[in-house]
């Protein structure tokens, strides 16, 4: 199991939680569970970033939009070339009339969570 980074923010005087799904490591359960708790005892006024998994992305979207939090997730869809070219990379991203593909190896990889068109999604 690797869980990066945790030393470096406690050394920065971050409050640090890990979970875990199964319980190995932290707290059990999913991390949406413990950001949930946070956003609940917490004064407004915060930003949200985070990467991971697209259900979890979507999860933290949601609470963002929930508790009128501003987020920033960092979508990891598979890239072929990187460049531009290939479009494996796409997403749906609402624009004022619906929602278009944007790639997010140019257009990306972090989008504001508001602008991702969730419920395009296959
Ligand atoms: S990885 Fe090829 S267009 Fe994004």
């Amino acid at each position: 199991m690797d869980i990066l980074c945790e030393e470096e923010f406690r050394a920065l005087g971050w409050e640090v939680r890990v979970t875990t799904e199964d319980g190995s490591y932290g707290e059990k359960g999913l991390v949406t569970q413990a950001l949930l708790a946070e956003l609940e005892r917490r004064m407004p006024g915060r930003k949200l970033f985070a990467c991971g998994p697209n259900p979890m992305l979507k999860a933290v979207g949601q609470l963002a939009a929930e508790f009128k939090l501003p987020a920033e997730l960092s979508l990891d869809e598979h890239m072929g070339c990187g460049l531009g070219v290939c479009l494996t990379c796409v997403i749906p991203v609402k624009t004022g009339t619906g929602w278009e593909y944007q790639r997010t190896c140019t257009e990306g990889p972090v989008f504001d969570s508001r602008q991702i068109a969730w419920e395009a999604e296959a």
